[in-house]
């Protein structure tokens, strides 16, 4: 997709960070935007950030855990603007805890967000950008924790792998139709992710937080100070902007985290060579 102004974008998680940030990004290059967010509050305060856009940049309350919000949303934005042709399906959580006291509400909470999301999101928008013809593009939301288990064993890291698979998938399966895929893999962005719990529903019982001094506690307080340090949101959306123009697939904005991935690949690699060996 070459020229975004005129277009339409839908931003999942639009109300903080990443999401917020290709909200004013996409707005600020012409196009129509609608901002989806399970947070009703942050989200009107996302969107009177961006009032200078005026009726081209909107807000809809969507839970992407449910299928039937995600179409909801989606049907707010036809409503709203016509034709969708960007849909970044970037909402997501992460989880504190580590093998010995990570729950199984936690697993669903993040598996159904970070992973079902996208899928709700797909299946809410495929059809349409299939059906009116003018292209698009689908960007989403994984993580460098889709590349490489560094983060360690965690729903986090499982959500963001099977992201980065269905994405690398549907970018073969979509081309011959000129709908590009995007998955957009960043190391540490500063954001409220460490927050996650903010918005946790209920029925996924409460948010436990690891003892401070027990190493799940530590990685928290590791991750946060990372988050903290991180890139700048708006750094991160630019990236993604011209990764659409250009119809790129992967998105990395810390090629610095390079040798993590690599050293995943030379294992894979050095245990097929055994294989072939044997
Ligand atoms: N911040 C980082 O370091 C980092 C790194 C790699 C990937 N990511 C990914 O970036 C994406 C955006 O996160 P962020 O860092 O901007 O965090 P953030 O917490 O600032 O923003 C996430 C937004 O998603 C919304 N959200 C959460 N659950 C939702 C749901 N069920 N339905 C709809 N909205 C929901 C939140 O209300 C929030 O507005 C996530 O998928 C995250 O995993 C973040």
């Amino acid at each position: 997709m070459r020229e975004l102004a005129g277009r339409t974008a839908f931003v999942t998680g639009g109300a903080s960070g990443i999401g917020l940030a290709l909200g004013r990004a996409f707005a600020q290059a012409g196009m129509k935007v609608m901002l989806a967010d399970i947070e009703p509050d942050a989200l009107a305060a996302a969107l009177e950030t961006l009032r200078e856009f005026g009726p081209d940049v909107r807000g809809v309350r969507c839970d992407v855990a449910a299928a039937a919000s995600v179409e909801g949303a989606a049907r707010a934005a036809f409503d709203a603007f016509g034709n969708v042709h960007v849909v970044c399906n970037n909402a997501g959580v992460a989880a504190a805890g580590g093998i010995d006291d990570i729950s199984v509400d936690n697993w669903r909470w993040v598996l159904d967000g970070n992973l079902m999301g996208v899928v709700h999101g797909l299946r809410s928008f495929l059809p349409h950008i299939g059906g009116h013809g003018e292209g698009g593009n689908f960007v989403n939301t994984a993580s460098m924790a889709g590349l490489n288990s560094g983060l360690g064993f965690s729903p986090y890291t499982a959500s963001k792998f099977a992201v980065v698979g269905i994405s690398e998938a549907l970018a073969t399966q979509l081309k011959p139709f000129g709908i590009g895929v995007t998955v957009l893999c960043p190391g540490f962005v500063r954001t409220r992710i460490g927050e996650s719990g903010r918005n946790r529903p209920e029925r996924y019982g409460p948010a436990r937080t690891p003892d401070p001094a027990s190493p799940a506690g530590a990685l928290v307080a590791e991750i946060a100070r990372l988050v903290q340090a991180g890139l700048d949101p708006s750094e991160v959306a630019a990236r993604v902007l011209t990764a659409i123009c250009e119809n790129e697939l992967y998105v990395f904005t810390h090629p610095e985290m390079r040798d993590g991935v690599e050293a995943r690949f030379a294992a894979i690699l050095a245990a097929m060579d055994q294989a072939a060996g044997r």
